[in-house]
């Protein structure tokens, strides 16, 4: 992994700088010598500056290496140090940084420490491409390192018993963590949208749709979905299975739910279906939409298509049962996300996690407010 090492970061209220020797006094009076803040470390409190010093000296020379990460935290106008923030652990194989932080306790309660792990946060996915996960973890006996990862925006991953030691011996730890993915902003899934799609505002039947008509694009990182969120119990017989049936039979069904639909069903496509009796109440394509690149995440992408339910059929949880089946098997087939491209249904395929990326009408993509 190409690094950029230790470089001042700003915020809105603090300067995160490299160490210098002279910190040693500050580092100790504000919280090396402190048993409170040194509680739940992994290393005692100092019972002298010397130690500090020492320690700091060490520090120092790291930084010639360009692959540390060791900031001083302190705030706009005073350059005294009042706390830490470093990359702990790394590992080049998954890409994943581990952060580590602790603060003087004068400075607790004012929100400084969520500002500078999300400036941290922020200043390695932009300055190393190759990074994939930042994580940050706490000896569950110690909510409060908890709230500051999750006032930085961080995921709980969960809790991973007996998995780290501090001074107290060997504890149970939460993980928090960001993935590069989590990160993507609108502009990236634009990007996105426009490769699968080119030019798509162009195109006449897109221009057509009135300006007062919301349309959605939605996705779902598959590793994440749970097949078990959605369970519908059928008194009816409904089976469901990939359709090996009369094709012109299944375009008329199809043409009675959405009229210019059937030329997409052919003998090339996949076709997943949910049957009543044998007889199909639901359908919709399996879609292979490729391979991309976006801010350095690898995305294979599929995803359901051209989804329709007959009339006499809906309301049953046949459709979103459906989907729900199709999701899994991409999942299945180690697709990394599943796309619905042009919906006018999000919340229905938000019961199964699929989140709006992206909103568009006539006119081209509505920016900013309501967002979901
Ligand atoms: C959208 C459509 C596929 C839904 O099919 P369906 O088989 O009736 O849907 P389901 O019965 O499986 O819905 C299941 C659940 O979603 C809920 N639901 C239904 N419509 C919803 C909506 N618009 N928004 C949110 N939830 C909805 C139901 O309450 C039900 O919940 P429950 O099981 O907890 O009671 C169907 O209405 C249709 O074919 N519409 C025309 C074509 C279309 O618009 N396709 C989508 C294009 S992307």
């Amino acid at each position: 992994m190409d690094t950029i090492g230790t470089r001042t970061i700003e915020t809105e209220r603090l300067i995160l700088r490299r160490y210098r020797v002279e910190d040693a006094e500050d580092m100790f009076n504000n919280w090396t010598s402190d048993p409170e803040v040194t509680k739940f470390l992994s290393w005692p409190t100092h019972t002298s500056i010397d130690f500090t010093r020492s320690l700091l000296t060490k520090w120092v020379s790291y930084y010639e290496d360009g692959k540390t990460y060791n900031w001083g935290i302190t705030q706009k106008g005073d350059d005294r140090v009042i706390g830490n923030i470093a990359v702990v652990e790394r590992d080049e194989r998954t890409c994943s940084y581990e952060l580590g932080y602790c603060l003087g306790k004068a400075f607790w309660g004012q929100g400084i420490m969520p500002e500078a792990l999300r400036a941290v946060i922020d200043y390695l996915f932009e300055g190393e491409s190759d990074l994939q996960r930042v994580y940050a973890t706490h000896d569950l006996r110690n909510p409060k390192s908890g709230r500051v990862m999750q006032k930085a925006g961080m995921h709980f991953d969960g809790i991973l018993r007996g998995s780290k030691k501090n001074i107290h011996g060997i504890h149970d730890t939460a993980y928090y963590s960001v993935l590069r993915s989590d990160r993507l902003t609108q502009e990236q899934y634009e990007a996105l949208f426009e490769e699968m799609y080119p030019n798509f505002f162009e195109n006449e039947y897109v221009r057509n749709i009135p300006e007062d008509e919301t349309v959605s694009e939605q996705i779902l990182r598959l590793q994440e979905f749970d097949p078990g969120c959605y369970e519908k119990y059928f008194r009816e017989n409904v089976t469901f299975g990939y359709f090996d049936g009369d094709l012109e039979e299944l375009r008329k069904d199809v043409a009675a739910v959405v009229g210019h639909w059937p030329q997409f069903f052919n003998e090339n496509s996949r076709i997943y279906c949910g049957y009543i009796d044998g007889r199909v109440a639901s359908f919709c394509l399996i879609e292979d939409f490729g391979e991309h690149v976006v801010n350095g995440v690898h995305c294979k992408i599929g995803g359901p298509g051209c989804v329709g339910t007959l009339a006499e059929y809906r309301n049953r949880g046949i459709g979103l049962s459906m989907i729900r089946n199709v999701t899994q098997i991409l999942r299945d087939e180690f697709y990394d996300y599943s796309y619905i491209h042009y919906t006018y249904e999000p919340q229905w395929y938000g019961l199964l996690g699929y989140k709006t990326v992206l909103r568009w009408n006539g006119r081209g993509y509505i920016r900013d407010e309501g967002k979901q």
